[in-house]
């Protein structure tokens, strides 16, 4: 069995929320998420968030070397996830048209659209050394632990009856 075959997407989810129920802060929560996925999944060199600011991803809670600030929407991968409205898996970042390389290591990334009432509020990004290094087995894993993120947005959100419609 392939050691990213043993990542146990249910217990992690269930730190998430363990981890996150109580924090009443949309920053504290997206930089516990960010830190949480950071520390369990191997053969990772960058995993962060980019929020959305009108038609620009800003940079937001990461772990990982410095990389960019602002991608526009449409732009790299992220930013093309973003304007999709879904997910991209890109098994070799050489191939992808636009991709914007902030570390040379990175071989090949994964971004998850984060929703808020249907929007994209911003954009969970990670980049592996390795080519081909997400499996379907954690596309699946790591889109169901944005959703419950979303969850905990939303109700910091309802917590603090704000009606801000900024993610952070
Ligand atoms: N590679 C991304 C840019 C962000 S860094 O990977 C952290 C992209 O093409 O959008």
């Amino acid at each position: 069995m392939n050691i990213q075959d043993r990542i146990d997407f249910d217990l992690l989810d269930a730190q998430l929320v363990a981890l996150t129920g109580n924090a009443r802060d949309k920053l504290a929560s997206s930089a516990i998420f960010v830190a949480l996925l950071y520390d369990a999944l191997p053969d990772i060199n960058w995993l962060g968030i980019y929020v959305s600011r009108g038609d620009t991803l800003v940079l937001g809670p990461f772990q990982g070397k410095p990389a960019c600030i602002r991608i526009p929407l449409g732009q790299g991968v992220c930013g093309s996830a973003a304007q999709q409205m879904k997910n991209l898996c890109i098994d070799d970042v050489s191939e992808f048209d636009g991709h914007i390389a902030c570390d040379a290591a990175s071989k090949s990334e994964l971004v998850v659209p984060l929703f808020l009432d249907r929007r994209v509020v911003g954009v969970l990004d990670i980049d592996s050394p390795l080519r081909g290094r997400f499996s379907t087995r954690d596309q699946q894993g790591i889109d169901k632990l944005c959703r419950t993120f979303e969850k905990t947005v939303a109700e910091h959100n309802a917590q603090l009856a704000t009606t801000d419609a900024e993610f952070i």
